[in-house]
């Protein structure tokens, strides 16, 4: 296995892949009473599906699945074929930067924990062409919640490749997307620890016992556990932020 192989092991199996919550998915509806029953979506970066699932649960409508590493979307099609969702939810192994789809193709685009690689502002004008005039975008991403957060919790971030914004600053790239902020809110703690965190440190607690002493996955192991140190002690100054927009 390369680093890289190992890194998605320790994700595999593991209820999400990214902060997150059923409840934060739901909200997103609240803001949403226009989209039609019918609503075709695309989930960008949908890991193994938990966030895609909550969304079959929401819409009749059609949920189109992307990631580009193939073992999670074959994890989300046995997911779905069991739950009885799979003629309303088909996978897609594509990238996010060059997405297959045609202009105004959708109803609404969603992204749980995922617009960081491309960058917000990037992301969301790339993605904006694909939803429909009148459709809706909801993100969630990493933001900071205060000023002056401590130098070493922006190095663990810049560190890893993903440097927040203030919610303003954020807000300010939302209307040069060219798009409407309907609303943001916060991911709440527990989609961080209960359903992020702690199945996380569990697995890593099993894996240890095999790759805790080796000189490539053992500091792997290490850097998830002090990701999970940090927003334990830091968390008053960052989280994630969903923004809710439509393209006007
Ligand atoms: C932090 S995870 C979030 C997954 C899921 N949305 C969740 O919250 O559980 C980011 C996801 O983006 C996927 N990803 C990374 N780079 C990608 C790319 N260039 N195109 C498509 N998906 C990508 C990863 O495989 C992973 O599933």
């Amino acid at each position: 296995m390369t680093p890289e192989e190992f890194f998605y092991h320790v994700f595999c199996p593991l209820p999400r892949q990214g902060p997150g919550c059923t409840g934060a998915t739901q909200r997103a509806w609240y803001y949403l009473p226009d989209l039609p029953l019918y609503a075709q979506v695309l989930d960008v970066g949908c890991g193994t599906g938990a966030q895609t699932r909550d969304l079959a649960r929401l819409t009749n409508g059609s949920i189109t699945a992307v990631d580009n590493y193939q073992p999670f979307l074959d994890i989300l099609d046995a997911r779905v074929q069991k739950e009885g969702l799979s003629e309303r939810v088909r996978t897609v192994n594509a990238s996010m930067d060059a997405l297959p789809f045609e202009k105004g193709e959708f109803d609404l685009i969603w992204s749980e924990g995922t617009i960081y690689i491309m960058g917000f502002m990037d992301g969301l004008s790339s993605w904006s062409s694909l939803c429909r005039k009148g459709g809706f975008i909801v993100v969630s991403d990493i933001a900071w919640f205060a000023m002056n957060p401590p130098m070493d919790l922006t190095q663990f971030w810049e560190k890893e490749g993903c440097i927040p914004l203030t919610e303003d600053e954020k807000t300010e790239q939302v209307h040069k997307a060219g798009l409407k902020l309907i609303a943001t809110y916060r991911l709440p703690e527990a989609g961080w620890w209960e359903y992020y965190y702690v199945p996380m440190l569990e697995r890593i607690i099993d894996l240890k016992k095999t790759y805790g002493t080796h000189p490539e996955f053992g500091p792997i192991l290490s850097s998830f556990e002090y990701e999970a140190e940090i927003y334990q002690k830091y968390k008053r100054y960052y989280g994630y932020t969903f923004f809710v927009m439509q393209n006007p």
